[in-house]
């Protein structure tokens, strides 16, 4: 991608420290990289996301210096943050809710991903790049869980932990070797402890290097047309960092009426319980943005080979993020954008009702009856959840390879300009195949 103007320190001093480590270069770079005109707001989440991770970096620092990870005074300490340390219900609170907002960014940037194809040739690293932030973040948020110590802490910590008991040969020893002992204890809470706080960092690593590669190959933008001229882009700054700072602000606002009004809406009643190895709380759950997940991990009915059912369960949870690195390979369509697939919209809305579902199987007891017949229960939760994982599954593995080879897509304009400036530009008739817009 090659910026709109060539960056030329005028000062003699610019012109020294520029031949010497080319960062003002490298600040013009960012500044006049050139955009598609027609991003629509969903591209501003990386933005916010990029703003979510410093601000939990911060916050998270601060905590720490008055957090004792100590499994006597842990949950003391936190209660202790939130009345005793100034500002520190404001802290506890951003650094708490920030995990749900960063979730709630993340989604949503992946969703705008799936929905225009911006995970596909040239992008494909870039979209790994961001599976691999996902799990750390996945894995960044299950440990801060643990450090409050409430009653779901620790009892969402032995129960996933446990899972791991189901590989074979080396599950026993797996347990231990997560927890640091037998149990949920002093060991398990001084090694999350340890990781919470070094995982930001690695995902602040990872980010660069997705920005970086974000460079390179340059935005995707709604129509997925590839930019052909200088017409198709403006500037990063001012348009950009307009677009982007109205979505933040509006972003900070939705935020703080949780951090200032509702600062436990998304916290489970038991986590203000000291956890307690010997009472286990009636439900255990984790956090809503695991939910999808957590279902699919309990979906899973059969033994095969003598191996356990938690066992496949496992596997079909890591599979579920890990199948997202393929999709790039899996997704056989020429046209980026489902705004000119119209049987793919269906389908993409069929699988965001599927993963809606999930979330709430996820967050509901396996055995709850869903459907009755007779005083019959026909389905529960788990059949429910079984079935939207086959589809969860069938989407990438069926629908996306399949559809692709099939559909017919719409016209797309002749470039992002016309689908701007040209009235009608966007309006396309419906049946004129699409010229692809990936290789292969
Ligand atoms: C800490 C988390 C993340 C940060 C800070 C971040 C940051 C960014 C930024 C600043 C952009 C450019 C602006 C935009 O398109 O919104 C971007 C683009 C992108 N990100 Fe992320 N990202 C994160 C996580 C993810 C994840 C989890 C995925 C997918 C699994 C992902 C996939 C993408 C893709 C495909 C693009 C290119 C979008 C396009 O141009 O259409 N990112 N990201």
């Amino acid at each position: 991608m090659s910026a709109h103007t060539k960056f030329a320190p005028t000062s003699k001093t610019a012109q020294w420290f520029e031949s010497r480590l080319p960062i003002l270069g490298v600040a013009h770079e960012f500044l006049t990289f050139p955009t598609p005109r027609n991003l629509n707001y969903f591209w501003t989440f990386g933005g916010i996301l990029a703003v979510m991770l410093v601000m939990q970096i911060v916050t998270g620092i601060i905590l720490a210096m008055h957090y004792v990870p100590d499994t006597k005074l842990a949950f003391e300490s936190v209660q202790a943050i939130r009345r005793d340390v100034n500002f520190g219900w404001l802290l506890q609170s951003m650094h708490a809710n920030g995990a749900t907002m960063f979730f709630i960014a993340v989604y949503v940037h992946m969703f705008r991903g799936l929905y225009f194809g911006s995970y596909k040739q040239p992008r494909e690293v870039l979209w790994i790049l961001g599976v691999i932030i996902l799990l750390l973040m996945m894995a960044t948020a299950f440990m801060g869980y643990v450090l409050p110590y409430g009653q779901m802490s620790g009892w969402g910590a032995t129960v996933i932990t446990n899972f791991f008991t189901a590989i074979p040969v080396v599950g026993a020893d797996a347990l231990v070797w997560l927890r640091g002992g037998y149990t949920i204890d002093q060991a398990t809470l001084n090694r999350f402890f340890s990781l919470h706080f070094l995982m930001p960092f690695m995902i602040f690593g990872v980010v660069f290097l997705h920005i970086w590669a974000l460079h390179v190959v340059g935005n995707n933008n709604p129509t997925g047309i590839s930019v052909k001229t200088n017409k198709d882009t403006v500037p990063f700054h001012p348009y950009m960092t307009i677009k982007d700072s109205v979505s933040l602000v509006a972003f900070a606002i939705f935020f703080a009426m949780f951090i200032f009004y509702m600062p436990d809406f998304f916290g489970d009643a038991d986590n203000y319980v000291e956890f307690n190895s010997l009472k286990t709380p009636a439900h255990i759950k984790p956090e809503w943005y695991f939910l999808p997940f957590y279902a699919i991990l309990r979906a899973i009915p059969f033994t095969l080979f003598g191996l356990p059912a938690t066992l496949y369960g496992l596997i079909a949870m890591f599979g579920s993020i890990a199948i997202l690195a393929f999709l790039p390979w899996l997704d056989t369509s020429k046209i980026r954008s489902t705004s000119y697939r119209p049987a793919y919209k269906l389908f993409f809305g069929l699988f965001v009702i599927a993963c809606l579902i999930l979330g709430y199987c996820g967050s509901q007891p396996t055995d709850k009856a869903v459907l009755q017949i007779g005083g019959n229960v026909v389905l529960d939760m788990t059949g429910l959840a079984q079935i939207f994982t086959a589809y969860y599954f069938a989407h990438f593995l069926v629908v996306l390879p399949l559809l692709g080879l099939f559909e017919k897509p719409l016209k797309l304009p002749a470039s992002i300009a016309d689908s701007v400036l040209i009235k009608g530009g966007h309006g396309m008739p419906y049946g004129a195949a699409a010229e692809p817009q990936t290789k292969g």
